[in-house]
C-alpha cells in the first residue's frame, strides 16, 4: 500500500490517511511518500519512495532499533516547529492563543538521568532501552542522548546485573548524574542479604559509583551525591525528580527569572529539592511549598550550607489536597509553580482569585497546561508569553515555562 504522510502524531509518528482512517508510520515524516504492510492500523515493512526534505540521517546507529528516541530521523528546526505546534494545539484547544518565545533544545549527550532496563543473558549483562513498541532490550553503548558520564557507569551496571539481576525478569536503573559519581536506582534485582550487600559495596566503590540504592535500601554510600543549584549543593534522596538536562534547567531559570523580575518576595511551589528556590533565593526572599519531606529536608539543608542567601522558608503541603490559598500567599510578589505531569488544577483555581501580580508556570504536560492556563485566564490574568525548553531531545516530551500577570 502506498501511502502519504501528513502529519506527526504527539507521540512522534507519521499519521496517513488510510482506507479506513488513520494509519501510522513508525519514523516517517510529513509529506513522504511512504510503502508499506498496513496491520491493523500500523504500516509496518516501511519503504519511502519520496524522503521528506526534513528528514536527516540520524546521528546515532541504534536509532534503526532502539525505542528510546522517536524523531532522530527529523532536523533540529522542524522538531522544534513540531515541539511548539504540540503545546500551540493544547493551547488552541482551550481557545488560547499566546507569543511564543524561541524555543531552546539541550545538545546530544546532555540527559544527566535516565532509567535504563537490564538483564542478565547467558553470557553476561545487557543494560539498555527497549525497542520501539516491544519488550526486546536493545543494548545502547553509543547512545547520543546521555551524558557520556551515564554511559561510562555502563559497566559497573552490567557487573551489578551479573550479581543480581536474573534471566527470567527485567531489573531498571536511575541513574543521575552528581557532582560525586553516578547516583544509581536499581530496583528489580534480587534480595539483598548481608553478604550480597558487602558485594555491592565493594562494587560501588571500586566504579566510582557515589551512592546505590538496591530495592529501596541504601546499599552502598560511597559520598553524597551532591547536585549545585546556584550557590548551594543539595544532597537529594534517592530517585526524586531533577531536571532532565543542565541546560534545560538553566533555561528554565532564565525565564523563570524574566518573568518573575525584581520580585522581592516569591512563594516556589511544587519545588522540590530547591532546583528554582535555590536560585532565586540569592536575589528574594523565598517560601518552598512541596508534598515530599524529604526533598524539603534537602533543600533547607543545602539553603544552610550556602553564603549570602536570602531567608528561606519550606513548608511540607499536599498541594493537590490543600492548595496555598489566596490569604495565605502573605505578600509574596510572584509565585513560581512546577507541577507534574497530572498539572495543578486545585492551586491554579485558588491563584486565580489571589492578586498575586506575576505567576511563573513550567509545565511537562502541555494538556493540562492548557487547562491550567485556563484557570488563570478566566480569572483575570493574561499570558504574557510561553516557552519551549526542549531538554527532552529527540523524544516526544515537551517542557514549557511561561508567565502569566495581573
Ligand atoms: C515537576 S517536579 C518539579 C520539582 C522542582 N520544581 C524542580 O524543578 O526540580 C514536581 C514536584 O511536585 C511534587 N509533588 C507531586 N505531587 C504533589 C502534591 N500533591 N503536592 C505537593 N507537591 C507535589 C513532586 O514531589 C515534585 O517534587
Amino acid at each position: 500500500m502506498i501511502l502519504t504522510v501528513d502529519r506527526l502524531g504527539h507521540l512522534g509518528d507519521g499519521i496517513a490517511q488510510g482506507p479506513d482512517g488513520p494509519v501510522f508510520a513508525p519514523q516517517m515524516l510529513p509529506g513522504e511518500v511512504v510503502e508499506g504492510v498496513l496491520l491493523g492500523d500500523q504500516l509496518t515493512d516501511i519503504r519511502i519512495l519520496t524522503p521528506s526534505a526534513n528528514r536527516i540521517r540520524p546521528p546515532c546507529n541504534h536509532a534503526r532499533t532502539c525505542g528510546g528516541c522517536v524523531v532522530q530521523q527529523a532536523s533540529d528546526p522542524f522538531v522544534a516547529g513540531w515541539k511548539q505546534g504540540i503545546v500551540e494545539r493544547a493551547l488552541e484547544g482551550q481557545g488560547i492563543s499566546a507569543l511564543f518565545r524561541p524555543i531552546l533544545t539541550s545538545p546530544p549527550r546532555s540527559r544527566r538521568r535516565a532509567t535504563l532496563a537490564a538483564r542478565r543473558t547467558k553470557n553476561g549483562a545487557l543494560i539498555g532501552f527497549h525497542a520501539r513498541a516491544s519488550d526486546m532490550l536493545v543494548a545502547v553503548p553509543n547512545c547520543q542522548l546521555l551524558h557520556p558520564d551515564l554511559l561510562a557507569s555502563f559497566p559497573a551496571l552490567e557487573a551489578m546485573v551479573r550479581l543480581g539481576g536474573s534471566r527470567s525478569s527485567e531489573m531498571s536503573f536511575t541513574v543521575t548524574r552528581s557532582l560525586a559519581g553516578p547516583d544509581v536506582v536499581a530496583d528489580g534485582g534480587k534480595p539483598a542479604d548481608a553478604l550480597f550487600q558487602m558485594d555491592l559495596a565493594r562494587l560501588a566503590e571500586a566504579n566510582g559509583i557515589a551512592r546505590l540504592t538496591w530495592n529501596g535500601e541504601i546499599a552502598a554510600l560511597r559520598a553524597q551525591p551532591m547536585q549545585r543549584f546556584g550557590r548551594a549543593l543539595v544532597a537529594p534522596p534517592p530517585g526524586t525528580f531533577l531536571q532532565a538536562t543542565e541546560q534545560g534547567e538553566q533555561a528554565l531559570l532564565q525565564g523563570i527569572a524574566l518573568a518573575v523580575g525584581s520580585a522581592r518576595r516569591i512563594t516556589d511551589l511544587f519545588a522540590g529539592v530547591g532546583t528554582f528556590s535555590l536560585p532565586l533565593a540569592e536575589r528574594a526572599e523565598v517560601r518552598a511549598v512541596e508534598g515530599e519531606a524529604a526533598m524539603l529536608a534537602a533543600l533547607d539543608k543545602g539553603a544552610r550550607s550556602a553564603e549570602g542567601m536570602h531567608r528561606i522558608t519550606t513548608e511540607t503541603r499536599d498541594l493537590f489536597r490543600r492548595p496555598l490559598e489566596p490569604d495565605e500567599f502573605n505578600g509574596a510578589e510572584a509565585v513560581v509553580i512546577d507541577p507534574p505531569r497530572a498539572g495543578a488544577e486545585a492551586q491554579s483555581h485558588a491563584l486565580a482569585r489571589s492578586t498575586i501580580p506575576v505567576i511563573a508556570v513550567v509545565s511537562c504536560n502541555p494538556v493540562t497546561f492548557a487547562r491550567d492556563a485556563k484557570i488563570l485566564l478566566a480569572g483575570g490574568y493574561r499570558l504574557d508569553w510561553v516557552q519551549v525548553v526542549d531538554q527532552f531531545r529527540w523524544s516526544s516530551h515537551v517542557e514549557i515555562v511561561s508567565r502569566f500577570s495581573r
